[in-house]
């Protein structure tokens, strides 16, 4: 593989809407993250993505842009951009743009005109279709956020347009040469401007399934999931390759790509060497046990399931390209209170999964509030549920027959806002936020679980990942933990996820996946490098390990 300037760094993705508000109404902001960034430099990530800043109508938070070149007031102004970049630039840290290009915001100059004039040029920026009231749509493909990714072009009674996401985001028509040409501008622009790259949104759906046409239908409202649509597509490694040959590649950039569903065999060609992005994030465990029929349908997930597809994705990208891995995002509940079992969810246990998932082979992300083991909020009304893909999937629930507050229940699990909720910084009101009202309620539980109760405690787990963090940039590690090869140590226990990573010291990280204590068979004589217990207990060629007891060894 050939080695990259961030291979060994690690990534830290900022939601800036709710990490800090410097101005007191209620938004976190440009400013604010100027204002912390000595706190990541302390934490050790390297990386920085913020999730969208553009103009933007916030109809999805963001993923929406209405203008590409322009900051959202809210957020601040382009001078707060450059100044960030600058600043971030000072402490040696990199700053990763979100590339929202599979749609853009309806309130966009684009779609403006292609309202007014649908056979213009503009007009072939987007998927405009006729189609008279009384006819069907043109495919019956259901959008990510319910109902048909068909709506009424606005004026037009007899017109209609793609949006696969929320109708105030119509999708962009990649199959016409002058929209590309536009977007690599943009593109280049930013990266002129000084940003190291870019975490591409919703990238593997540029591509579509064209002529349209219906798929079988997979839910009595008689549409199909993208996903299966997505299966049958073929064709994107062109937009793709002319994407990277024109915009990142000449500037060394970073991409990581937000990409389901690619075919496996492809993986080479998406982060393989000279592939289209420089890595994609690992999804397989964020998609164990989805449900086809919504998230009211899905079971908890289990620590054995989790490494089953921790272990199947490094094997698959063994020798194919380097994956970012990730326990949650912003649009995943939080990863402690989803993937820890009830037991589990205790600062050990936190600590465990922390380690776990940290170790594994890739570019490791957090999301903000992660390294304060930030956990899902209670929504006690639906009024409380901002995110649209959340009060979808709640209309979907009370179809399936849901009570309303099992509906509120179930849908709570699995809720966006569970992690935009504001980063937790201190316990004075708002968790000391915003001085204002903030935009979303913060978690009630910040009176103990905040940032500034964890730096005055050197167990914390703050402390803990800034361990895991320096571990891997270390002298001695770094070779080892960033280029070493996964191979997994005694998979078949149930009880134990533990994986070597080969190298000159080969490390073995091992974790007990259960609230039972467990003897781990030593392959020989070791010693302990990091453990989230004070406790470690080894005696012939056993590794007595606590409940969620969590270890890095070193042969000795
Ligand atoms: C991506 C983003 C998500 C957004 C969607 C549409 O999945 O991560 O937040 O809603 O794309 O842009
Ligand atoms: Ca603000």
């Amino acid at each position: 593989m050939r080695r990259c300037w961030w291979h060994g760094k690690t990534a830290y993705q900022i939601y800036p809407k709710s990490f800090f508000d410097a101005n007191g109404d209620g938004i976190g902001d440009l400013q604010g993250i100027c204002s912390k960034l000595d706190y990541l430099k302390e934490l050790g990530v390297e990386l920085l993505w913020l999730s969208p800043v553009y103009c933007s109508p916030l109809a999805d938070q963001g993923y929406d842009i209405s203008d590409y070149y322009g900051i959202d007031p809210r957020f601040g102004t382009m001078e707060d951009m450059d100044r960030l970049l600058a600043e971030a630039k000072a402490r040696g840290l990199s700053i990763v743009m979100d590339l929202v290009v599979n749609h853009c915001s309806d309130e966009h100059p684009w779609f403006q005109r292609a309202c007014q004039d649908p056979d213009g040029p503009y007009g072939r920026y987007f998927y405009i279709r006729d189609c008279p009231p009384d006819q069907p749509l043109p495919c019956n493909w259901r959008s990510y956020f319910g109902g048909p990714c068909w709506d009424r072009l606005p004026g037009w009674e007899d017109k209609v347009y793609l949006h696969v996401f929320h109708r105030k985001q119509p999708d962009l028509n990649w199959e016409n040469p002058a929209l590309r040409q536009e977007i690599y501008q943009m593109i280049n622009w930013w990266l002129d401007k000084g940003v190291a790259g870019f975490r591409i949104d919703a990238i593997i759906n540029i591509k579509k399934h064209l002529p349209f046409r219906d798929f079988p239908a997979d839910r009595a409202d008689g549409l199909c999931s993208m996903d299966r649509v997505l299966e049958q597509t073929n064709g994107i490694g062109r937009f793709l390759s002319e994407l990277a040959e024109q915009t990142f590649r000449p500037h060394d950039a970073f991409t990581v790509g937000e990409v389901f569903h690619e075919k496996p065999e492809e993986l080479p060609q998406f982060i393989g060497d000279g592939g289209y992005f420089s890595t994609m994030f690992d999804f397989a465990p964020a998609l164990i046990n989805t449900s086809e029929k919504g998230w009211y349908d899905r079971r908890p997930v289990t620590l054995e399931q989790y490494k089953a597809a921790c272990f199947a994705s490094q094997a698959k990208a063994e020798g194919a390209g380097f994956l970012s891995n990730i326990i949650e995002n912003h649009d995943e509940p939080r990863g402690v209170s989803h993937f820890l079992p009830p037991k589990g969810r205790t600062e050990t246990g936190k600590k465990l999964l922390a380690g776990l998932y940290f170790l594994l082979k890739g570019l490791p992300f957090l999301y903000q509030g992660q390294e304060l083991g930030m956990e899902n909020t209670v929504f006690s009304s639906v009024n409380e549920l901002d995110d649209i893909s959340s009060l979808d999937e709640y209309q979907v629930a009370l179809q399936a027959g849901l009570t309303p507050a099992d509906a509120l229940e179930a849908v709570g699990r699995f809720s966006r806002d569970n992690a935009r909720t504001p980063f937790q910084w201190d316990s004075s009101p708002n968790a000391g936020f915003t001085t204002g009202t903030p935009w979303l309620r913060v978690n009630p539980n910040y009176t103990w679980l905040n940032l500034a109760e964890q730096q005055s405690r050197p167990d914390s787990l703050y402390h803990f990942y800034r361990q895991l963090i320096a571990l891997r940039r270390s002298s001695s590690y770094q070779e080892t933990l960033v280029y070493g090869l996964t191979e997994p140590y005694l998979p078949e226990e149930k009880q134990l996820m533990a994986y070597f990573r080969r190298g000159t010291p080969t490390l073995l990280v091992a974790g007990n996946l259960q609230s039972t204590p467990y003897a781990m068979h030593l392959p020989g004589p070791v010693r302990v490098i990091l453990s989230n217990l004070k406790t470690c207990t080894q005696e012939n060629g056993v590794f007595h390990l606590a409940p969620f007891q969590f270890v890095v060894l070193a042969s000795i």
